[in-house]
């Protein structure tokens, strides 16, 4: 853009080094950048996605197939790329699963509004389209949902399955499945006749070691601390539980004092004197009964041995959400101020143990007073493994929430996607030219989902895609791509099944995705703009530098 001319003064109104891309150019990099963003997950998507090594500054290696954190570990900096990135981001709030399917539709959206617009058709209008079709898709997907009820193990399990299919750990499913489905159930609660889960109630801790089989539930709360002192028992019966927030130590004044000590008698007092301060912290525990400390600061090395001569366990430096946890879990208050201590605040187990796992030892607080705390621990052969399990579990549990709270599951596969594509070009055909022209683009990019599936699997989409289609034609509402026999199938009957509550969120957040980006047809960056992303082969260079 040449800068405006005022009597031949340039009128200058960003500051020096700012940028500036607007209409087509802007819209045209700024769907390029998010485009580029898909095409990096897509051969994610899938039991037979691939998984990714990412390596982040400091040299760590992460190893998944996790739409989210492959996306968080490339650092993004391209503003546009950076909001698939939220894409994927607010799928995983909502829901938990779905975020490699969410950031490929937004993708496809734009690509298809793209080349709208290369037809001359206004972004509003296309926008509006968009609108309409998400939601007669959200309609849509409603519509063909099926009802279950919302503890049946057996579905939820299924579910789960589902969600581990395309990770690491898939060959471990059934195992793991089973226990995210045990820990919702055991945490859900029902109001009014409907089940509300809180994922803050199962905790989740992970050591390296064993195998995945090895992992395992515990009911109450795992911490990856060791009884501080060799001196204390390992275990204690009736637990009753101190949870403090004040280092147990004396603590060291903030300016250099002097002390003038002229007699070694004077000395023997000081020491004297300091040591009946920290028993005094002692005696201020014990004598309220408490049998197990968990603190959240340090523990001077002094008290620790006093506190193992009043036969109490104690663990210090324990994180701040595993006390928030064990509050929860035992009943218990968490206390800033030792003389504010009271019987009222000790928390209650039946059981509080050390036990070594692996090379390391946790302590583990059993048969809490909330009967529904509930924690994992993750066992597998490598840090790398426990690490994708973690996420894995995470997927689980969110998917097993998911169908809890809102009863109703669709078959995968891109079933739904192929049966939404059919509807919305019914209803293309009852709107006028450019609507219609914008559902129809939104149908086919649904189809994208299918297409990466069989693309991933090896298979040839045409083929899947024209035979998915026909399928769908005749009424077959759950053909799918069964990935494993590179074939058209029904996917309910290969019990291949989702949350209604993922499929409803993809179709929110991309939508949302692809309006905003849609909407801008101006870029300002009052610094120099950051390159996009490395193009995958195939996809050609854009320069994003802005003008001037
Ligand atoms: N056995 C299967 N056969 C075909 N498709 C499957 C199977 N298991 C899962 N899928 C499909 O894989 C997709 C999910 O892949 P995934 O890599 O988990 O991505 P996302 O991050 O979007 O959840 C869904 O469309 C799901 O239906
Ligand atoms: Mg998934």
């Amino acid at each position: 853009m040449a800068t405006p001319q005022l009597a031949g003064i340039p009128v200058l109104i960003l500051k020096e080094g700012a940028s500036r891309s607007r209409e087509r150019e802007a819209q045209h990099a700024n769907i390029m950048a998010a485009q580029i963003v898909a095409e990096a997950v897509k051969s994610a998507l899938g039991p037979k996605g691939m998984d990714k090594m990412l390596v982040d500054s400091l040299g760590d290696v992460t190893i998944t197939s996790d739409g989210r954190t492959i996306l968080d570990e490339m650092e993004i900096e391209h503003p546009a790329a950076k909001m698939m990135v939220e894409v994927a981001k607010t799928q995983d709030n909502e829901v938990g699963d779905g975020t490699t399917t969410a950031v490929i539709v937004a993708g496809e959206l734009l690509a298809k509004a793209e080349k709208l617009v290369d037809k001359s058709v206004h972004p509003t209008i296309i926008i509006d389209g968009y609108r309409k079709a998400a939601d007669r898709s959200l309609e849509t997907l409603e519509k063909i949902a099926i009802p279950v009820k919302p503890k049946d193990k057996a579905f939820l399990k299924k579910v789960a399955m589902t969600a581990m299919a395309s990770k690491l750990v898939a060959e471990n499913r059934d195992y793991l499945a089973e226990i995210a489905a045990s820990a919702i159930l055991h945490v859900a609660q029902e109001v009014e006749g409907q089940y509300k889960v809180d994922l803050d109630d199962v905790m989740v801790e992970k050591k390296a070691g064993e195998s995945l089989t090895a992992t395992k539930i515990i009911e109450g709360v795992v911490l990856d601390k060791e009884v501080g002192h060799p001196g204390m028992p390992k275990w204690v019966e009736k637990a009753k539980i101190a949870l403090l927030n004040t280092p147990l130590e004396i603590e060291k004044t903030e300016f250099d004092a002097k002390i003038n000590i002229e007699r070694p008698e004077q000395l023997d007092a000081f020491l004297k004197q300091e040591e009946n301060m920290l028993k005094d912290m002692v005696e201020k525990i014990a004598e309220k009964g408490t049998n197990v400390l968990v603190c959240q600061k340090g523990i001077d090395d002094m008290v620790q041995h006093f506190l193992a001569r009043r036969d109490i366990i104690a663990v210090h430096r324990a994180k701040e959400s595993d006390m928030e946890k064990l509050a929860k879990a035992t009943g218990g208050k968490v206390v800033a101020n030792l003389d504010d201590f009271s019987e009222e605040d000790l928390g209650y187990a039946e059981l509080v143990e050390e036990r070594k796992i692996g090379d390391d030892k946790l302590t583990f607080i059993e048969g809490c007073r909330n009967p529904r705390s509930v924690a994992i621990l993750i066992r597998g052969g490598t840090e790398r493994i426990v690490d994708e399990a973690e996420r894995s579990i995470h997927d689980a549990l969110c998917v097993v929430r998911d169908v809890v709270q809102e009863p109703k599951i669709v078959a995968g596969g891109g079933a739904p996607e192929m049966e939404v594509a059919r509807v919305l070009r019914e209803y293309a055909d009852t709107l006028p030219g450019r609507e219609a022209l914008a559902v129809q683009q939104y149908a086919e990019a649904l189809e994208a989902v299918p297409t990466t599936l069989s693309d991933n699997a090896g298979l040839d989409p045409i083929d899947i895609i024209s035979e998915l289609r026909a399928r769908h034609e005749k009424g077959e509402v759950w053909a799918g791509v069964n990935v494993f026999e590179g074939k058209v199938d029904d996917m309910k009957k290969l019990e291949v099944l989702e949350p209604l509550a993922v499929k409803k969120q993809i179709i929110k957040s991309a939508t949302e995705a692809a309006s905003m980006l849609l909407k801008i047809d101006d870029v300002i960056a009052a610094g120099k703009m950051k390159g996009p992303p490395t193009p995958p082969k195939g996809l050609p260079e854009t320069e994003y530098e802005g003008e001037e």
